[in-house]
């Protein structure tokens, strides 16, 4: 059993995680567009994440014993200026995510709901590494530039991204 308010974050932050997919998916269609198809294939592999993040809300409120409640998914950025453009939008929407769950972790503490507390301690750890990851690739994109081998060997790396999430359940 959950307070009201507690569910109604949880099942916000479902939503948001479901959205968020759908916010990489258009950054690997002009990813694509722009011939980085490497690049491309890590945001369909960042998008596969969300959902498995989205799973993850979902799976918890109906362990709780509560419903989730699908929402509408918003139309996402589809225009960006670079692939340095994608990857600070991309780092912003991170740290947004990194604020929701610090906000969910508040209400959590607040009503010490402590398996709340708990489920929400690996998506803390997990935004480390999410935000790592953006701010790690928006360094690489400016020593590269976006043009030349530099840029198209890093294409080639982020081809080779895979997500396996009985991995990511362990970490
Ligand atoms: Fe689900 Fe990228 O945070």
């Amino acid at each position: 059993m959950l307070s009201e308010k507690l569910l109604k974050a949880l099942n916000d932050q479902m939503n948001f995680e479901f959205s968020s997919a759908h916010y990489y998916l258009a950054m690997a269609a002009y990813c694509d567009e722009q011939d980085f198809e490497g690049f491309a294939h890590f945001f369909w592999v960042q998008a596969e994440e969300e959902r498995f993040h989205a799973e993850k809300f979902y799976n918890f409120i109906n362990e709780k014993g509560e419903r989730a409640v699908i929402d509408a998914i918003p139309k996402p950025q589809n225009d960006f200026d670079s692939l340095k453009d994608v990857f600070e939008t991309a780092l912003e929407h991170e740290q947004e995510v990194t604020k929701r769950i610090y906000n969910l972790m508040d209400i959590a503490n607040e009503e010490s709901e402590y398996s709340t507390v708990n489920f929400l301690d690996w998506f803390v750890t997990e935004q480390v590494e999410e935000e790592d990851t953006m701010e790690g690739l928006i360094k690489k994109i400016e020593r590269l530039g976006e043009k030349g081998q530099g840029i198209f060997m890093l294409d080639k790396e982020l081809a080779q991204r895979t997500f396996d999430p009985a991995a990511e359940e362990e970490e």
